[in-house]
């Protein structure tokens, strides 16, 4: 058996080194961090304002995005607002499949039922000037399950558009959501990634 003081040491070892691999991200935010989190990152030969105004267009979702097949701009009573213009303090009610639909999509693609989830969500962050959203369930306190969801866009120094995406999941319901929904969770942020160049690559 290790001495007490080495068990230690490994684990904050562990942590360092995981802090470490999970914040090499070019231009989101240091994040808290939490149980566990979903991410992608991809690399879009399309001018960034293009990449943008495809993320901001949630009435579109349906058309390309295998993981979000809804994403509705409400008031705070949850009313579906006419102009859908995304803004910090509005709501979402979004619709997803965990795991993803199979990439590509339309709008036509049936969702399948035992897989689709409703969230509503608070827009906490529209960062026009650095390219960066973020929003945060309400559904349960926070001390028991909080999840932020950030994305941001930025250009590689080959001239490209760097799409990076995390979502982190806190508090101690955050065990129950790992087990059950980790990997479909992974797997719609990567299906999400490519479906997202796919798109703006080709219109
Ligand atoms: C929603 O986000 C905004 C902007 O960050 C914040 O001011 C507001 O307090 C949040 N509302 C809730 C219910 O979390």
């Amino acid at each position: 058996m290790l001495p007490k003081s080495a068990a230690v040491l490994i684990w904050v070892l562990g942590i360092v080194s995981f802090s470490f691999t999970s914040a090499q991200t070019i231009n989101l935010p240091t994040l808290k961090p939490g149980i566990f989190e979903a991410s992608a990152r991809i690399e879009i030969d399309a001018p960034l304002l293009d990449v943008w105004n495809v993320l901001l267009d949630f009435p579109a979702y349906s058309e390309w995005n295998p993981f979000v097949r809804s994403q509705v701009v409400a008031d705070h009573f949850r009313v579906p607002t006419p102009d859908q213009v995304v803004e910090e303090d509005r709501r979402l009610i979004i619709k997803v499949q965990i795991p993803p639909l199979q990439n590509p999509v339309d709008a036509n693609s049936p969702s399948n039922p035992f897989h689709s989830q409703v969230s509503l969500e608070n827009i906490t962050h529209i960062d026009v000037g650095n390219r960066r959203m973020a929003w945060r369930a309400i559904f349960l306190p926070e001390q028991l399950l909080d999840s932020e969801r950030w994305q941001a866009l930025s250009t590689s120094e080959e001239g490209k558009t760097l799409y990076e995406a995390r979502e982190i999941f806190r508090g101690p319901l955050s065990h129950v959501v790992d087990a059950l929904f980790a990997k479909g969770l992974q797997d719609g942020f990567d299906a999400q990634a490519v479906a997202l160049k796919t798109r703006t690559e080709n219109q």
